[in-house]
């Protein structure tokens, strides 16, 4: 296969891995930036050395080129980019949704993306608008889905195609787009038209749509978040699985005066400090900055380092078990992003099946964190203890006469016998002094152990303060102080 890919390490749904393009390598998630070969702001090979390994262009322009496309044809892509990293192009869909037609047919993009040697190819899918009714994104979408099967039955299933999801916000469309796309063995899998749901920050609708086709992929297919798009929204989106991003927002930003940061963006003229450790910012002050006769550059460089900084920050989050307390922090910046996290926890039980089983700790940072993947992955666990006639659950983890065994309470993930204390994620676990919505949420740990164990008799001693939460939450069964 041209495209290979590896995970090596979890966290939700996200992954750490290996993408495999014929002999090159890079590590996922990974940011392609997109290079528009006629304002070149920042060139593929100064790329190259602030460490990015994959970039990605438009075929369609080399194409219409007249500067370009001959030399691209002779010479190949990485020659006139100057470039030895992947080369994915993208063919002339984008130009269709925006122009409303491109005077290209799908084999000829695909040939002429194998013949300026481009190293991931894209088919000429149909980016479906939000707004496009069921009937018809379900009639682009089989268009979408003809042209990918065209390509293959061309070029042969070893050519480095790309298999765009497509389907508009139609949850069943997407989720039959992404089970055809995964039956036909596609590994290299993009979601399209989701740029106009990140313009206007529709993160709820964003998470539904990515939820939809990642529940039907194959875990192997390396998904590719077309457009995606600000900083900001990375952690939210490897959250839920997504491999590879391919902005034009450093760019594109520069170009308005904006100034990127993890967690949102500034207009350079508002600034009086660079609040940033890059080179960019560290050799300027922001008066410099705003007046320099390279603003433009100095600002796209800027927000470049600031995108490959959150990827490193998002990888060793994977790697560390901490890709929650990542995406908590992210998602706050925005009230729309808060949206898309809330819905994200909507989809806890799906997204619990791959998290990984330890982590180096759990923070607890308010009540979105009682819907996290440990917390149900705890309850559900709590079916395995092995427990004798007469149990008590004591909050504050004192014995009384009379039972057989003894149950501590940690919240928001509920009772645990001590020999669980040191591991994870009862040991693990960092909780502020105990709030209403983690004590209710340990209490629904409580209830599906009292389920699982039919034959033991429960008895919850809680204090004062606690008794009418556990009593609501617990209907039929004895709380004592
Ligand atoms: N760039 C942003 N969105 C899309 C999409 O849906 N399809 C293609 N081919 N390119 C895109
Ligand atoms: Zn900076």
């Amino acid at each position: 296969m041209a495209i290979q890919f590896e995970s090596l390490d979890y966290d939700i749904a996200g992954r750490c891995g290996k993408l495999a393009v014929g002999k090159k390598v890079i590590k996922t998630p990974a940011l392609l930036p997109v290079i528009n070969p006629h304002l070149p702001l920042i060139t593929p090979s100064e790329m190259q050395k602030m460490g990015v390994g994959a970039i990605i262009t438009n075929a369609y322009i080399f194409s219409q080129s007249m500067q370009f496309r001959e030399q691209a044809l002779a010479e190949g892509l990485h020659k006139v980019l100057d470039f030895d990293g992947v080369i994915m192009t993208d063919s002339g869909s984008f130009q269709l949704s925006v122009y409303g037609e491109v005077s290209v047919s799908n084999l000829e993009t695909l040939s002429f993306q194998r013949d300026i040697q481009s190293d991931i190819w894209v088919p000429l899918d149909i980016p479906t608008p939000p707004s496009a009714d069921h009937a018809t994104a379900e009639r682009e979408l089989a268009i979408t889905m003809e042209r990918l099967r065209e390509a293959k039955a061309t070029f042969g299933d070893d050519a480095p195609i790309a298999a765009p999801v497509q389907g508009g916000i139609h949850p069943d469309l997407r989720k039959r787009a992404a089970q055809e796309i995964g039956d036909m063995g596609c590994t290299f899998c993009p979601i399209g038209a989701v740029v106009p749901l990140m313009e206007g920050y529709r993160y709820r609708e964003l998470v539904e749509v990515v939820m939809a086709v990642k529940k039907t992929l194959p875990p192997s297919a390396c998904v590719h978040l077309f457009g995606a798009g600000h900083p900001a929204m990375f952690a939210l989106a490897t959250a839920m699985g997504c491999d590879l991003f391919d902005s034009a927002a450093y760019a594109l930003y520069a170009k308005e005066g904006r100034y990127l940061t993890s967690h949102g963006s500034y207009k350079v003229d508002e600034l009086v400090e660079l609040p940033c450790a890059c080179q960019v910012c560290r050799s300027h002050t922001a008066g410099e900055l705003r007046t320099s006769g390279e603003r433009e550059r100095l600002l796209a460089l800027h927000n470049l380092y600031v995108t490959l900084a959150e990827i490193a920050r998002i990888r060793q989050a994977i790697t560390d078990g901490t890709l929650w307390e990542l995406v908590d922090e992210r998602c706050r910046g925005h009230p729309q992003l808060l949206s898309g996290y809330r819905e994200l926890l909507a989809h806890t039980d799906t997204l619990e099946a791959s998290d990984r089983a330890t982590k180096r700790r759990f923070f607890y940072r308010g009540n979105e964190s009682c819907l996290r993947t440990e917390v149900v992955r705890y309850q559900k666990n709590l079916s395995r203890l092995r427990l004798g006639r007469d149990v008590l659950i004591a909050f504050d983890g004192n014995m009384q006469e009379g039972f057989s065994d003894l149950l501590l309470f940690k919240p928001p993930f509920g009772p645990y016998p001590k020999e669980l204390k040191e591991t994870f994620p009862i040991g693990q676990s960092e909780i502020p002094d105990w709030d209403e919505a983690m004590v209710r949420q340990g209490c629904k740990g409580i209830s599906s152990l009292i389920k699982s164990h039919p034959k033991s008799r429960f008895v919850v001693a809680c204090n004062a303060r606690w008794v009418k939460v556990a009593n609501e939450e617990l209907p039929g069964v004895e709380v004592v102080t």
